[in-house]
């Protein structure tokens, strides 16, 4: 097949990808704001490259014209998670969605494969609207912790290595290194509700800080340049002492200052 027709027959897979890139990207930014803490840490997407793509076609035996129906991979998505819980958090969120529908599932993660591999596997299929009419395409979705992504980012880069027959002696370590992550997850896990705290703490704060820096920065326009300054270091002083009450507390007085303003009609 031409090249040319191979990068047309990709396109839908790439919207696809951004699009779907894009929104659980901003499922992040819905829980920051909201000063909540995000199950989804980090979002990657990847069209399969026409190499690969012809590579697996040939090992499963899959005719060129039947790619499309066949493969279920070409549009991929990898939802990174901090804990093993967020992962089935990621999961239910994807069930109640509306835009993708569920075609197939594997957890992996109950079930670990013999190599090891562990993640939570789910194709959706996703509408996209192209020149040509809308399409539906099935995506990938491998939702993984941050160990679970370690452990097969190596293990791929060794069988590829050593194309998909690794030594033994290696294949032994990475068991062990497999047993391993288990280890480092359910610890993770153990002391989740700590890790939690420390991390809405500066979520929390960081909200706090960045409103009541906008709300400065329209009281410059209106208000006079002595109260600012005094309003600025009093911000700073509480600052450093990083207390949150404190700080939600100015946060709200310089609300009732600004309403003020904007009640005089300035
Ligand atoms: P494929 O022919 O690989 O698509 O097999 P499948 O359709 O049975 O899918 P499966 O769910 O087993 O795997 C799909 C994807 O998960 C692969 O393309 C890899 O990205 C990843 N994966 C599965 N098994 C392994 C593994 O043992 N090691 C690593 N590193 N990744 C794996
Ligand atoms: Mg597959």
């Amino acid at each position: 097949m031409e090249l040319q027709l191979w990068k047309e027959i990709l396109t839908p897979y790439d919207l696809a990808v951004d699009e779907l890139q894009l929104k659980f990207n901003h499922i992040i930014k819905e829980y920051k704001q909201s000063g909540k803490y995000s199950p989804i840490e980090q979002v990657i997407g990847r069209v399969k490259s026409i190499s690969s793509i012809l590579e697996k076609a040939q090992k499963k035996n899959i005719e060129i014209d039947k790619i499309e129906v066949s493969l279920d991979d070409i549009a991929g998505i990898r939802i990174i998670c901090q804990f093993i819980d967020d992962i089935y958090t990621v999961v239910k969120l994807i069930r109640e969605r509306s835009d993708m529908k569920i075609k197939s599932e594997k957890d992996y993660i109950t079930n670990m494969k013999r190599s090891g591999y562990r993640s939570y596997h789910i194709i959706v299929m996703y509408k996209v609207e192209t020149l040509t009419g809308s399409k539906s395409i099935p995506v990938e979705i491998q939702i993984r912790t941050l160990a679970m992504n370690f452990w097969a980012t190596i293990e791929h880069s060794l069988q590829y290595k050593y194309h998909q027959n690794i030594p033994k002696p290696i294949r032994e370590r990475l068991n062990s290194s497999s047993e391993a992550i288990i280890t480092l997850d359910n610890e993770m896990s153990s002391i989740h509700g700590e890790i939690m705290d420390a991390q809405n703490f500066y979520i929390i704060k960081s909200n706090v800080v960045s409103d009541i820096l906008n709300t400065i920065q329209n009281l410059y326009k209106v208000a006079n340049k002595r109260e600012i300054v005094k309003i600025q270091d009093e911000f700073y002083e509480l600052y450093e002492k990083s207390d949150i009450e404190q700080l939600e507390r100015f946060n709200r007085q310089l609300d009732i200052i600004s309403e003020g303003y904007r009640a005089q009609g300035i």
